[in-house]
């Protein structure tokens, strides 16, 4: 990814009337961040000049192979600089090349160079869209783990009525935006995320409390809304700022947090419980400050009393919402998990190994999601891309 913020996708242009549907990809893309790199065969350009795609993009839009003299292996990074490679259109002729290896121009080459995912839309005139050999190609491109957005039926350009219309941009976009991580799978979905510690004073200026960053349920709110929830998040005290798309509430308590999740629950379609609430809290926080000397004894002995365990409340008060919990394990992780899924009676407990380091202030973690069918377990990864399969898991499943 050549810019820091937002991902990048390389799309190859080949020669065909579907050409048109490209600008149409390019500023979906660009609405959803999205930064878009135009690379067109020869032939293409016979359709469309160039400068459309300069202009749409604000980007350079290559050619040929030697046409920028400042960068003289120009297909080797263009290909480290995709996430995603898209061929929107893709002519029959260019699928061959590929699927055969052959690397005569700046695109094929640019897609044996490149180890991202490769998303390609192929438009065709019927009998060249159907005839056995295109067909075979797009196999084997498949079979190779290239995501075929394949064509559809309907009036084409050359007056023939059949299959190879390219696809509609949405559905194009759809396909990058899987491949990026960035699906829209939660659109109509409402999701309530907990995150961060809770604080219970002893007195106006002491607390107890958990260690917890709230990195975690941040990024679990965070994923829900880029995948096009509606999301409710409800965090304890923690040095994040909230994300953006997201009602976030500011609590202090383990009342107040269950208090904040009670006035949502009920809407909500998913409720994931990421806050490391505090199971105590002292029974009667002292108005004044406590001093060393005077109150010594009270300091000595703060009686506590119980939180509510809002995950189990909650859980027990569910309808049609899927409720998933949080288990921080040393030992046994899969086995206390379980327990906890029975206990709390949520559907899914993401338990996280909590080593050497520990899992609290890092920006990755290594979790398995035990579920009533079974387990997942997934190496140690960044947050975001545990939200992500956490969300993976529970669509699947569904
Ligand atoms: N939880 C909660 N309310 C509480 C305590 C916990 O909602 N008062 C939720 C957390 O958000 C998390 C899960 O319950 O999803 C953690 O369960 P907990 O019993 O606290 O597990 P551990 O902290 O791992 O505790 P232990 O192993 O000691 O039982």
């Amino acid at each position: 990814m050549s810019d820091s913020n937002r991902p990048t996708v390389v799309i190859g242009v080949t020669g065909c009337v579907a050409i048109y549907k490209t600008c149409e990809v390019i500023r979906l893309l660009q609405k959803r961040g999205v930064r878009a790199k135009v690379i067109m065969t020869q032939h293409a350009c016979g359709f469309i000049d160039p400068t459309m795609f300069r202009s749409l993009t604000r980007e350079p839009v290559a050619v040929g192979l030697f046409d920028d003299p400042s960068d003289p292996i120009h297909h080797i990074s263009l290909a480290k600089e995709a996430d995603v490679f898209a061929i929107v259109p893709c002519t029959v002729n260019v699928i061959a090349k590929i699927a055969c290896g052959i690397a005569d121009d700046l695109l094929t080459t640019t897609a044996l160079a490149t180890i991202a995912p490769i998303v390609i839309a192929p438009a065709a005139n019927v009998n060249m869209y159907e005839a056995r050999v295109s067909k075979e190609n797009r196999d084997r491109l498949r079979a190779r783990g290239v995501r075929m957005v394949e064509a559809e039926s309907g009036y084409l350009a050359c007056g023939d009525e059949g299959r190879g219309r390219m696809a509609e941009p949405a559905d194009i976009v759809e396909a990058i935006c899987a491949e990026l991580g960035m699906s829209r799978d939660l659109e109509g979905k409402k999701v309530l995320v907990t995150a961060g510690p809770t604080v219970e004073p002893v007195d106006p200026v002491r607390y107890l409390s958990n260690r917890s960053s709230g990195k975690m349920g941040f990024e679990i709110a965070k994923a829900a809304a880029r995948r096009g929830a509606e999301v409710f998040l409800v965090t304890g005290p923690v040095a994040l700022g909230d994300p953006a798309g997201v009602e976030t509430v500011r609590v202090e308590t383990a009342c107040e947090m269950l208090d904040a999740v009670e006035r949502r629950f009920e809407e909500v379609d998913i409720a994931v419980f990421a806050a490391a609430v505090a199971d105590m809290r002292p029974a009667t926080p002292a108005s004044r400050k406590l001093k060393k000397g005077s109150d010594a004894d009270a300091l000595a002995r703060i009686e506590l009393v119980e939180n509510p365990d809002i995950l189990a409340t909650m859980a027990h008060r569910k309808s049609r919402q899927v409720v998933v919990g949080f288990a921080a394990e040393t030992d046994d992780v899969v086995e206390n998990a379980r327990r906890k899924l029975r206990s709390k009676g949520a559907d899914y407990i993401v338990a996280n190994f909590v080593g050497e380091g520990g899992a609290f202030d890092a920006d990755d973690n290594e979790v398995v999601v035990v579920g009533a069918d079974g387990d997942r377990s997934y190496p140690r990864l960044p947050k975001a891309a545990v939200a992500d399969a956490l969300f993976d898991c529970i669509l699947g499943d569904r």
